[in-house]
């Protein structure tokens, strides 16, 4: 009965448990557009153990014109929400790094040699959605200057690259680690979206996956999801996650 096998294998689900951690996200209360209150965090959290999740670094914006968040407040935020995990008596690890919008402030912020890294120096930052920025290259270089990996957020999401696959080999040739969305995988941001992601997994150039979750709804969208074939492609590469 192979027919009914591989019927049966196209519905199981992955198990995010082998991912271990997840490394974007946004459960901070109040400090971005994720959760909005402690409340809502800890719901998050439930979701991500429901989920086989053992640790969660989570990474709030940081953005010079909507999300003026530093070091501080992201530290001091995680401490509100490990105060409130460890009352509930919810077991599970969980850090903060942050997301950085490349914009005319980042360059700045690099110098300084204080930016919230994970992992092995690693910083996760994201792109303007509309245009390339033009100083991308430079930026990258200043990272690497600095001691810190440059982990690049949803490269599927940017269109402007939609049509340009050779651009990922180019960002991963200058040592750009490529993060790809869970829910990237689902059409949930858009069907050119989800065709560029299933085409970083076929051609295997995913360093890390991440959840990029907001709200408990994207955590929700990502557990009725999880028998998609690519799914299971992107679970059989060599992520980092696990060493995180
Ligand atoms: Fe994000």
């Amino acid at each position: 009965m192979h027919w009914l096998k591989n019927i049966f294998s196209k519905k199981e689900k992955v198990n995010l448990e082998l991912l271990c951690c997840d490394m974007h996200s946004h459960l901070i209360p109040g400090i971005d557009d994720g959760a909005k209150d402690l409340e809502q965090s800890i719901e998050m959290i439930r979701a991500f153990k429901e989920l086989g999740y053992k640790k969660i670094i989570t990474t709030p914006h940081i953005m010079s014109d909507y999300y003026k968040n530093t070091p501080d407040i992201i530290l001091n935020g995680l401490e509100k929400v490990k105060n409130e995990l460890t009352k509930n008596h919810i077991e599970i690890e969980v850090e903060a790094a942050a997301e950085y919008y490349l914009d005319e402030n980042f360059e700045e912020k690099i110098k300084t040699k204080k930016l919230l890294s994970f992992g092995k120096n690693y910083v996760l930052f994201e792109l303007s959605m509309f245009s390339e920025p033009p100083h991308l290259a430079n930026v990258i270089f200043e990272l690497q200057v600095a001691g810190y990996t440059p982990v690049l957020a949803h490269p599927e999401r940017y269109p402007y690259w939609h049509k340009n696959i050779d651009q990922y080999d180019e960002l991963r040739s200058k040592g750009v680690l490529l993060q790809l969305n869970l829910l990237s995988l689902t059409g949930a941001y858009s069907a050119e979206v989800k065709k560029t992601a299933q085409k970083l997994i076929d051609f295997q150039k995913i360093d890390f996956c991440g959840s990029d979750a907001h709200s408990k709804f994207h955590l929700q969208l990502l557990s009725e999801n999880l028998h998609l074939p690519y799914l299971h492609k992107l679970m059989a590469l060599e992520l980092l996650n696990k060493t995180l």
